[in-house]
């Protein structure tokens, strides 16, 4: 049976925004076909153009089909859903124009209990944040109002804020207008199944655990890579950079769901408690170690990119080798690596074993040729694979690494739920295992604060489109 929440109201900011047409509506719409969303829902897009709720749904329409065109096949179900599509014009920065959602929200769903429970989805540059929330407050839509009479609850789009201060204030803002068990902090990676199988892999099967740590391990490698450049997003890159859209978040919520202790229970807040110990334990790089951490650069071509600054100095690319101070990862390498317009596309998290004290099967060098290695594939695959030295057929006693694989598609006949599906109706159940807590946002922010301050000096290096980064990038593995 589908889980089914309450009824209720999503209101969803940055209704023509990007995020909106690839994610937003294509997943609800999914939601609502598959029977997941409740009995009486109304979806409310707000955006800055004057539109009506038929010019709206035509727009989202036509999105749908270039992004999901087998999405807008079933006519029932497309209008079905289009009947419960509306339309608001408001710009998010005037305060008097929230009067027209509040009608919107209050007596276009008069005759249904939806009205009652609103879920705001904040699909807008961060730094617009704080202003819609207060004026949320304002037209009395927020949590804590006295005229609030069922539950409202926000999700707010990674990043949380631009830097640690940042972010502490939109935490301040927030604060005072929703309680804390009502404020989602959404990172969609944290929506994978393959990343929700991290902990499974780790807490689930005996024979990983006693091995994972700084006695059997010996370096751990992150790669989020994109074959492509930032698109028409250029806007949006200058502003944020490769640190801050890529490293703050997917990159340290990985690094913390493959190294955290295990918590006591599968409780929101006993794995959130686990993830911000493990962030609060990473080595804070300072303009005296940078040198031989941190590497940044920029792809060739990115300053001729359209809404980019002929110089500007924003880094596309980063590798940084972290170490988690604590009793089990004490001097073991995390390296992670991001950045657009590299030769794949591809996330994964390679964990590589000690060799063996000796090696009997070939020549020195190659002692770690077939070194161990459990190799979890985030996207495009979803799979885990276990590398392993084998006997090569044949007299001499020569070893080969050969791989054991776990691959999603082939052992699941189901088709899991995509990052946008999960994350919508777990904000919908009031389940926050699966968003950032306030003090993992801090704590991820004063990592990412250190390195722009180290680097602040140093302009990125260039690097070939379609290659692994700048050739400096070699130094941080030594
Ligand atoms: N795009 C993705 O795939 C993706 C994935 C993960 C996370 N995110 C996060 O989602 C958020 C949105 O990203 P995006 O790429 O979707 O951005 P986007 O396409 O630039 O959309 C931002 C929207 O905000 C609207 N807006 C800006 N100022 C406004 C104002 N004063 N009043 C009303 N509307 C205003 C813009 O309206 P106009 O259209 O009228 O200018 C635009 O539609 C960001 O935090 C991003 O990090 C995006």
């Amino acid at each position: 049976m589908p889980l089914k929440p309450d009824n209720c109201t999503i209101i969803i900011f940055g209704a023509h925004s990007d995020l909106a047409a690839r994610k937003l509506f294509p997943s609800l719409y999914e939601l609502a076909l598959w029977g997941n969303l409740p009995d009486e829902y109304r979806i409310i897009a707000v955006g800055r153009s004057s539109l009506s709720h038929e010019e709206f749904r035509q727009k989202v329409y036509e999105k749908m089909a270039v992004f999901f065109p087998k999405n807008v096949q079933d006519e029932a179900a497309l209008a079905s859903f289009f009947a419960r599509l509306f339309y608001v014009g408001v710009d998010f920065t005037r305060k008097e124009e929230y009067h027209a959602l509040y009608k919107e929200i209050m007596e276009g769903g008069a005759a249904l209990a939806a009205s009652h429970n609103l879920l705001f989805y904040l699909a807008t540059p961060p730094a617009l944040a704080p202003v819609i929330v207060r004026n949320l407050d304002h037209a009395g839509l927020g949590e804590k109002d006295a005229s609030c009479a069922g539950w409202r609850k926000i999700i707010v789009e990674k990043p949380y804020g631009s830097n640690l201060q940042t972010a502490r204030e939109l935490n301040t803002v927030i604060g005072e207008v929703f309680h804390e068990d009502r404020i989602f902090r959404i990172d969609h990676y944290l929506g994978k199944e393959t990343v929700q199988n991290i902990m499974v892999f780790r807490f689930s099967n005996g024979i990983f655990e006693p091995l994972w740590n700084r006695n059997n391990i010996a370096t751990v490698a992150i790669t989020i890579a994109e074959d492509f450049g930032i698109r028409d997003r250029g806007a949006f890159y200058e502003e944020a950079g490769l640190l801050r859209d890529i490293i703050q978040n997917h990159a340290l919520q990985l690094l913390a769901s493959v190294a955290m202790e295990p918590p006591v229970d599968f409780s929101a807040d006993s794995v959130r408690d686990e993830k911000a110990k493990l962030l609060r334990s990473i080595r804070p790089v300072t303009p005296g170690n940078i040198g031989g951490v941190v590497v940044l650069g920029q792809y060739e071509g990115y300053r001729a990119e359209k809404n980019v600054a002929p110089d500007s100095t924003v880094e596309t690319f980063a590798a940084i080798k972290f170490f988690v101070d604590n009793w089990r990862w004490k001097d073991v390498p995390f390296f992670v690596k991001a950045g657009k317009n590299l030769a794949e596309t591809v996330t994964e998290i390679v964990i590589t074993f000690k060799c063996p004290p000796q090696n009997y099967f070939g020549p020195a060098e190659s002692c770690c040729y077939t070194a161990n290695q459990v190799i979890l594939r985030i996207q495009p695959e979803e799979t885990i694979a276990i590398k392993f030295g084998a006997k090569r057929p044949g007299e001499a006693l020569i070893t080969d690494p050969v791989f054991m694989k776990f691959d999603y598609k082939t052992s699941f006949s189901e088709v899991g739920l995509t990052p946008y599906h999960r994350l919508l109706l777990d904000a919908m159940a009031g389940d926050q295992m699966n968003f950032i807590r306030q003090d993992s946002v801090e704590y991820s922010w004063a990592i990412i604060d250190a390195i722009r301050e180290a680097a602040r000096t140093k302009p990125p290096a260039s690097y070939p489109v379609h290659s692994w980064g700048p050739e400096s990038v070699q130094a941080i593995y030594s």
